[in-house]
């Protein structure tokens, strides 16, 4: 079956969609994104997406290109007429077309939207059951890592280093030696106690849905959720590591660089946060068939 995008008002074959060359997102990274997951017809945690959508916008002052409610219908359409059951819709939010120039171009230029949906297969059972590594990075970014950016550079270089030493994901270290989150990822530890340790929301990292929600969960558990920055030396020595996304969801980590955590498997505390986490989205009722 052939995949649609929507592109500023109009579905089109996938393979046909294209947005102007002088696409302020193609040309500066001028824009923001939005990865939702899908599963059985609902979209996860929608409304916190929207509500981040809108913020990331609001700080780099780009309007939205429709209502949030309209927005939503395009999403859900674009989502069904791509028909899956399990996946993830990405949508783009750029300043719009105008000639090139660093300053922002006139009022009257519109926002550009885009958006594109697709079928993800679940992650093996075996990623899961046997945990992934990270590698650890420097941090190279800017200073306002909350913003959901389209300018993605340093997670990409960051991302393929890992890929290239055969490891999942990097865990990004900021110039303290505290680490921030992964490429595309929010970074978690538990200690001996088995509290939850994991960076609080600030500058230097994305707020993560999948983060917020996680929280939420294990707060309701009665577990100690501390927010506060961990080194790399403490993640090496925790009781368990893991790291959290729309896509991932809870996934354990047993190995950062060289250093394997425990016993080098997935530790049962960060599979019972999965399995809760799981529980969650199984338990929304279906938004769009
Ligand atoms: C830098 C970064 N941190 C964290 C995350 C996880 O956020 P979420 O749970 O909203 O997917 C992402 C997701 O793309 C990301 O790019």
């Amino acid at each position: 079956m052939s995949r649609i995008a929507y592109v500023n008002g109009r579905y089109l074959p996938h393979g046909a969609a294209s947005v102007h060359i002088e696409d302020r997102g193609y040309q500066f990274a001028d824009g923001v994104y939005e990865v939702i997951a899908v599963r059985d017809g609902v979209l996860i945690d929608g409304d916190w997406h929207m509500e981040r959508l809108q913020r990331s916008l609001s700080e780099l002052q780009i309007g939205m290109p429709m209502s949030v409610t309209a927005l939503n219908v395009v999403l859900r359409e674009t989502a069904r007429r791509n028909r899956f059951r399990e996946g993830i819709v990405y949508l783009q939010i750029s300043r719009g077309v105008a000639r090139r120039d660093h300053p922002f171009p006139s009022a009257d230029t519109r926002p550009a939207l885009v958006v594109t949906a697709r079928r993800t297969p679940p992650l093996a059972a075996k990623i899961i059951d046997a945990g992934v590594s990270v590698i650890s990075q420097p941090d190279i970014r800017w200073d306002r890592c909350d913003i959901k950016s389209i300018s993605l550079l340093p997670n990409v270089l960051v991302k393929q280093a890992a890929r290239v030493q055969g490891a999942f994901e990097a865990w990004q270290v900021d110039g303290d030696g505290f680490v921030t989150e992964g490429a595309s990822t929010n970074a978690w530890i538990i200690n001996g106690d088995g509290h939850l340790i994991t960076r609080p929301v600030e500058n230097a990292i994305l707020n993560g849905i999948t983060r917020r929600r996680l929280l939420a969960l294990a707060k309701q558990q009665g577990i100690t959720v501390v927010e506060r920055p961990f080194s790399l030396a403490e993640a090496k020595s925790a009781r368990e590591a893991f790291l959290t996304s729309t896509t991932a969801f809870v996934l354990p980590v047993v190995r950062i660089d060289e250093t394997v955590l425990g016993n080098g498997r997935p530790g049962s505390r960060t599979l019972s946060l999965r399995q809760l986490y799981m529980e969650f989205m199984a338990e929304k009722e279906t938004d769009f068939d």
